[in-house]
């Protein structure tokens, strides 16, 4: 797979693992990157342990997933520990992912993982499944992702990232406020808010009762948001939601993503996900005389 640029910073192919899927540790990182994922977004991590919702925490079926496994994560600490096993043997490029539930602790989190080997911090504001305990999303929100986006880019030299969502009333305001405030890159989407309900227990399945869906049903949102943020931005785009197959990829950078996103896929397809969407890419640019990603990128904007 050709290589690709993203912030200064070579991907080998365009697409990387979404947060959250496949595990926090290094030997999951690595046995992603071996099945084809140019880089890896590490599952969002908090200042403290977080135990996350109970079971059931996941349902779903061939169209989509809802999860609310609510950021279950070890905290920061052991994530840094796991980067620095990670680096002990890979090169790969990491996103560090935090979250936080106050635009301080957003700043210390951040601070605290971009000192690890980590090459990019993540900014997940736009997490569904923890509204209970923090409200809405930040993401829907310019100005406190401005003020997250502020306080992050004090406290980290590293290039930032911020994770949209499509639920925001206005995705474009969200990523403008966040372009303005320091972010270096936008990655668009997270999952969006849903529910399952089981007819004959006339019950919610989920736990925690609502999660985010994920999956091929939310393409067409995410293929939107990437569209309108490209017309609106001048930073790269990371477009994730619902690419499984090398076409929905080739789709995600024709909108005018610079890389791609790859999460519930790998349920639907297993850990060869990365290498089969790779091979569809590739077939894809030959038979289309595409001969680099870059040449893909925000294509269909005419
Ligand atoms: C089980 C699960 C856990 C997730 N956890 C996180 C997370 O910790 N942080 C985050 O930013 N996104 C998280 N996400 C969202 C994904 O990174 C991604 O944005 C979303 O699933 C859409 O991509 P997909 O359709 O390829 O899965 C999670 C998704 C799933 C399915």
């Amino acid at each position: 797979m050709t290589t690709v640029k993203f912030l200064n910073k070579q991907f080998n192919g365009p697409l990387v693992l979404a947060s959250g899927v496949l595990g926090v540790n290094a030997s999951s990182w690595g046995n992603v990157n071996k099945h084809g994922a140019g880089g890896i977004t590490i599952k969002s991590c908090s200042l403290q342990p977080r135990e996350g919702h109970p079971n059931p925490t996941m349902t779903g079926t061939k169209h989509y997933f809802i999860n609310a496994v609510g950021l279950s994560n070890p905290g920061v600490e052991e994530v840094v520990k796991e980067v620095e096993v990670f680096r002990k043997t890979n090169k790969t490029p990491l996103i560090g992912s935090v979250f936080a539930g106050c635009v301080e602790d957003f700043g210390k989190c951040a601070k605290a993982l971009a000192e690890s080997a980590v090459d990019f911090i993540e900014i997940d504001i736009s997490c569904p499944n923890v509204k209970h305990e923090f409200g809405e999303p930040y993401a829907f929100s310019p100005d406190a992702t401005k003020k997250i986006t502020a306080e992050v880019r004090k406290q980290v030299k590293k290039p930032i990232i911020i994770k949209l969502s499509a639920d925001a009333p206005d995705i474009v305001a969200v990523g403008k406020a966040a372009e303005k405030a320091g972010a270096d890159a936008l990655c668009a989407i997270n999952t969006m808010s849903g529910m399952a309900i089981n007819a004959e227990m006339a019950a919610p399945v989920l736990s925690n009762v609502q999660g985010g869906v994920s999956g091929p049903a939310i393409k067409p949102m995410a293929l939107k948001a990437v569209w309108d943020l490209y017309e609106n931005v001048k930073i790269p785009i990371i477009g994730t939601g619902g690419v499984t197959y090398g076409v929905d990829a080739i789709e995600m950078l024709m909108a005018g993503a610079s890389l791609v996103g790859v999460g519930s896929a790998v349920y639907f397809r297993k850990i060869d996900a990365f290498k089969l969407i790779n091979e569809e890419i590739e077939d894809f640019m030959k038979k289309n005389n595409y001969k680099t990603i870059k040449s893909m990128i925000g294509a269909a904007h005419k």
